[in-house]
């Protein structure tokens, strides 16, 4: 994949003479100490990040962190004092005032938090208000619009007013508003942060199920960690002006690398963010109608699984069935179907259910094919809170 947008050691220090301020934010001032010395505030402190075409990209920070900051250095309403920033490779921190423009009508996209809809337009009209703005043609603007309600299932609702929705159904239309728009590339601000909790679960769900059609690249900032878990592919999390911690989710909750983002992670239901297939031990299958040798059994180390010929599961032989086995035995004569299968992309919450002492545990593709096979105890050891060392840490002071 390619990067969308990269970000490549960006300073911005707001009062009158930044560059003073850059300079010893370079030699390694904290940013306490500039402020006390110089009176300049450090909004952003050599921020580096890579976005992939396609992502969800959540950069999460309290409340001062340079979110904010962050994203309008992209689309340059607020001039970094250092540093490059790219979209698609193109060097936009040096583009000229008309190219930027440009970029800002057909490449970038700010969504700010603002869902409500015009009372007085139907849902279609509500929906290609922004494309208006941006001086599109009526035509095209249309079929625009019809395209993202279609999406979020609202296109039989396009000649109706607002008032015949329902609340959750008003704001999937101000989010199809919000996407519906040419730039690839979203910059979703504290987006979702005003809506109260249960329109906000919704319109996250919405909001995935949008990206699984629309494919934009979404920078999306949030101080909320579940949400950046939710959303993110991938996360930076930001403290003072700098990221102090950038991965998956994944990778984030299972090392956060420093006690600061430990804080975060610590309430985190590990059972709910981990699939299957993060726990799962890659394994060679058996192949149903192939004759077994002692040795081969001897080699997985654990129960094995039977494949048919395009890999499905069709059985497994236990650990207590390998005992004694002469070579040459045809594996179906040893071969049950005392097993479970969970899909890899099942979350651990979801599989727990599904455990049985005497019945070993597959983990397949969506089309049945054998992945690995699940140990209860690696389930065990990434649902546990990584250690007993975070629960001491503070906030401050990673
Ligand atoms: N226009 C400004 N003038 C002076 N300081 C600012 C300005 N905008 C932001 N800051 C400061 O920069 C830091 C980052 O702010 P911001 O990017 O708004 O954070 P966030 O969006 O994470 O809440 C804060 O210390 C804030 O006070
Ligand atoms: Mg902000």
């Amino acid at each position: 994949m390619t990067d969308r947008i990269r970000i490549e050691g960006i300073y911005k220090v707001f009062g009158r003479s930044p560059q003073q301020a850059v300079e010893l934010l370079k030699a390694g001032e904290t940013k306490e100490s500039v402020l006390a010395n110089t009176g300049h505030v450090a909004g952003l402190t050599d921020v580096s990040l890579a976005v992939p075409a396609g992502a969800i990209y959540m950069v999460m920070g309290l409340t001062g962190s340079g979110k904010s900051t962050l994203a309008r250095c992209i689309n340059r309403l607020i001039e970094p004092d250092a540093g490059r920033i790219l979209i698609d490779g193109e060097e936009i921190t040096s583009a000229s005032e008309a190219r930027m423009r440009e970029i800002r009508r057909t490449r970038i996209s700010m969504v700010f938090q603002h869902f409500a809809l015009l009372p007085n337009r139907t849902v279609a009209e509500n929906a290609e208000f922004g494309l208006k703005l941006r001086g599109i043609g009526a035509k095209e603007r249309r079929e625009k619009a019809m395209g993202i309600l279609d999406v979020v299932g609202l296109s039989a609702w396009a000649g109706h007013l607002p008032s015949a929705l329902s609340g959750g159904m008003r704001q999937r239309v101000g989010l199809a508003r919000a996407l519906a728009t040419d730039a690839d590339v979203l910059i979703m601000d504290e987006a979702f942060s005003a809506l109260d909790p249960l329109i906000r679960t919704e319109m996250q769900d919405e909001l995935l199920r949008l990206q699984k059609a629309l494919k934009k690249t979404i920078l999306f900032i949030t101080h909320d960690f579940q949400e950046a878990l939710k959303l993110g592919t991938r996360i930076a999390i930001m403290s003072d002006g700098k990221v102090v911690r950038e991965g998956t989710p994944e990778d984030i909750v299972q090392n956060p690398k420093n006690n600061y983002v430990a804080a975060f992670t610590r309430d985190v239901d590990r059972a709910r963010l981990f699939e299957a297939s993060s726990v799962m031990t890659p394994a060679e299958p058996l192949r149903y109608g192939t004759a077994v040798t002692a040795s081969i059994l001897s080699v997985g180390g654990g129960p094995m699984f039977v494949v048919d010929d395009g890999g499905r599961v069709v059985g497994v032989v236990r650990t207590d069935q390998m005992q004694d086995v002469k070579d040459d035995v045809p594996v179906q004569s040893l071969m049950t179907q005392d097993y479970e299968a969970v899909c890899s992309t099942t979350k651990l919450a979801e599989m727990a259910g599904a455990f049985h002492p005497d019945r070993p545990m597959a983990v397949v593709d969506k089309d049945r094919r054998f992945m690995g096979r699940v140990d209860p105890l690696q389930v065990l050891s990434r649902i546990g809170t990584p250690s007993a060392r975070s629960s001491h840490s503070k906030a401050a002071g990673y």
